[in-house]
């Protein structure tokens, strides 16, 4: 069987991008692939939250993958922390990874662009993600478009290992990206994202998904007069709805006297529609937290199997030697 593998980082409450971009592919991967999902709460640690609430966010993106669909029995679910090997790589492979491969890298440049004093950690972040993928040989790599990058630089420094040590230790991963979600708009049209204040999230209460959608940036175009139908509405609108349905959101914008608030007042009636099943999921795994925690030794136990084995390949090829 084929294998796929990708991570989240537990850097906040998931949104609406990382289902559409990301764990949908993985839930629908289940059968046709061996899939290994991770949480990828090293990476969080760059952006240094508090302890307490890296605590929380892990716990909580656990149970979104499993209220919105990855099931235990079809794939290993765990946390990068519970691997060491991963950190363990990700300090050999540093070795044979150019500064000018980080130094491109367009999520950091992008992050000091706007001010953040980046740590170490923030630079060779990509090396730690090389590892992560490396270490299991994967086939695919589903993921949104913004880590398209890190997936090619994960094959480089993966044919420069190979390279270096002159030996195939390493398969090359693919990214497997879904075209019409690759980039999913935040309410503003921007990319949504954790870091932009322009999410939609997928749990929480009523009134604060509400506020979210009711936030959608719209033009002042007047209640009767007719509006541009591609709007930030429609565009989120699609994610939920039959292309039938989208059309006819559009000829009611065409039309006029359709508003804005008539149209929010739809897509959440769908998102809410949508994501009912998963909600009610969610807060049934919340009363089990026991059956949840089990899930993570077993998914660890599972992954470090596979992961061992590959380090001491690894190990064995650059020459660290092992004597306990
Ligand atoms: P992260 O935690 O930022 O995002 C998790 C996943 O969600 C996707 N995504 C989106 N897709 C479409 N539209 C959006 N607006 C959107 N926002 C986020 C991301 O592309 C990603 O697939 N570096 C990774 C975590 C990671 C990883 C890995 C992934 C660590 N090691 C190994 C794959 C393999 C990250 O920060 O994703």
């Amino acid at each position: 069987m084929k294998r796929s593998l990708s991570g989240i980082q537990p850097s906040g409450v998931l949104h609406i991008g990382n289902y559409f971009g990301a764990i949908k592919q993985f839930v629908e991967l289940q059968d046709e692939y061996e899939g290994f999902y991770f949480l990828a709460n090293y990476h969080a640690l760059t952006s240094s939250p508090k302890g307490e609430d890296l605590k929380n966010n892990t716990i909580n993106v656990i149970l979104d993958y499993l209220a919105l669909g990855l099931d235990p029995e079809k794939s290993t679910l765990f946390l990068q922390s519970d691997v060491p090997e991963h950190t363990e790589l990700s300090w050999i492979l540093s070795n044979v990874t150019p500064m000018g491969l980080l130094e491109r890298a367009h999520s950091y440049k992008d992050k000091t662009a706007k001010g953040i004093k980046p740590n170490v950690g923030l630079f060779t972040y990509p090396v730690l993600m090389a590892s992560d993928i490396l270490i299991y040989s994967p086939d695919i790599v589903p993921v949104g478009k913004d880590q398209k990058q890190h997936v090619e630089i994960t094959r480089d420094i993966a044919i420069k290992f190979n390279e270096t040590y002159g030996k195939e230790v390493f398969k090359l991963p693919k990214e497997k990206i879904v075209e019409n979600v690759a980039t999913v708009p935040g309410t503003d049209g921007d990319k949504m994202s954790k870091s932009y204040g322009n999410v939609i999230n997928m749990f929480g209460s009523k009134k604060q998904l509400k506020k979210q959608i009711m936030n959608i940036v719209t033009d002042s175009t007047p209640l009767e007069e007719p509006k541009n139908p591609d709007n930030n509405i429609t565009k989120l609108y699609s994610l939920f709805a039959t292309e039938e349905e989208v059309n006819a959101l559009k000829e009611k914008f065409l039309a006029g006297n359709f508003g804005y608030g008539h149209a929010k007042t739809e897509l959440f009636d769908k998102f809410m529609d949508y994501f009912a099943p998963f909600q009610k999921k969610r807060e049934e795994l919340l009363q089990n937290m026991d059956y949840v925690n089990e899930i993570l030794k077993k998914g660890a136990l599972k992954a470090r199997e596979i992961a061992t084995k590959k380090v001491d390949e690894v190990r064995d090829a650059v020459g660290i030697m092992k004597k306990s």
